[in-house]
């Protein structure tokens, strides 16, 4: 089965709506010979600056997503961000379960279920993000790990739904570190996930579910990566803050 490649950049808390719109300016020409059909290229800003750069990539390849999702409509959730609110600036992805937000702001399996259920009922395609820690991985509980955070954070998905999510595996060991999975490690670990979202929707979901790598994904390795079988794109931090090098990785994960 044939799926599209996805490179998504996650901008983290860095750019002003200022510093945004300039990065966005400097990539449209660099990318706007990547065809529609070709590949998903997304990328997701801080809230504050999601506005200035929906604004700057109209009518451009790029598309905007955010990174993360409340699942209530409306109400008293200080510091949160609903469906409507991201919606109205033309969003059309969310990252959801980062590690970073599962390490530092108590995101839990419950919650990000709740925030996917949200997603995609307001029309989002969720970017759920999956990996584990140096610690699962050095005592062999990599499967057991992924394997609890998959089975939480998709629970209860139809299959109509499940066909419209996006994955990322992001070994936390991996992220900002500048240490890659091996493409044969990371393989292997996507082909787990793949055979996990068989077994919890059907082959037929789970053939055509979009499996992201990230952590440390970069122009030099985008390619060699994205030829692994069941690695269909990138969910990339640090390489995608500066223009060149994003459209760089964009362009090698392409010969993948
Ligand atoms: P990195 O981050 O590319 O800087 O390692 C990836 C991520 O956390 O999404």
């Amino acid at each position: 089965m044939s799926r599209k490649v996805i490179i998504a950049g996650n901008w983290k808390m860095n750019k002003t709506a200022a510093e945004g719109k300039a990065l966005v300016e400097a990539l449209k020409g660099l990318v706007a010979d990547v065809p529609a059909d070709k590949a998903d290229i997304v990328v997701c800003p801080p809230f504050t600056t999601i506005a200035a750069v929906g604004e700057a990539i109209k009518g451009s390849n790029i598309k905007l997503g955010a990174q993360n999702i409340h699942w209530a409509a409306n109400g008293a959730f200080t510091g949160e961000i609903s469906a409507d609110m991201l919606k109205e600036l033309g969003v059309e992805y969310v990252i959801i379960g980062h590690s970073e937000r599962r390490q530092y702001f108590g995101e839990t399996d419950e919650t990000v279920n709740k925030r996917v259920k949200a997603a995609l009922a307001a029309g989002f395609t969720p970017i759920v993000c999956v990996g584990e820690m140096l610690e699962d991985r050095e005592s062999g509980k990599t499967e057991k790990v992924l394997f609890t955070q998959l089975e939480g954070g998709l629970a209860g998905l139809s299959k109509e739904e499940m066909a419209k999510v996006v994955i990322a595996y992001e070994p936390v060991w991996a992220i900002g570190t500048g240490k890659t999975a091996t493409p044969e490690v990371a393989e292997e670990t996507h082909n787990f996930i793949r055979m996990t979202l068989n077994d919890m929707f059907g082959r037929e979901i789970g053939e055509g579910v979009r499996i992201q790598y990230g952590g440390s994904m970069k122009a030099e390795n985008a390619k060699e990566l994205v030829a692994q079988r069941n690695i269909d794109g990138g969910l990339i931090g640090g390489a995608a803050l500066v223009a060149e090098s994003f459209s760089k990785l964009i362009h090698n994960a392409l010969l993948g």
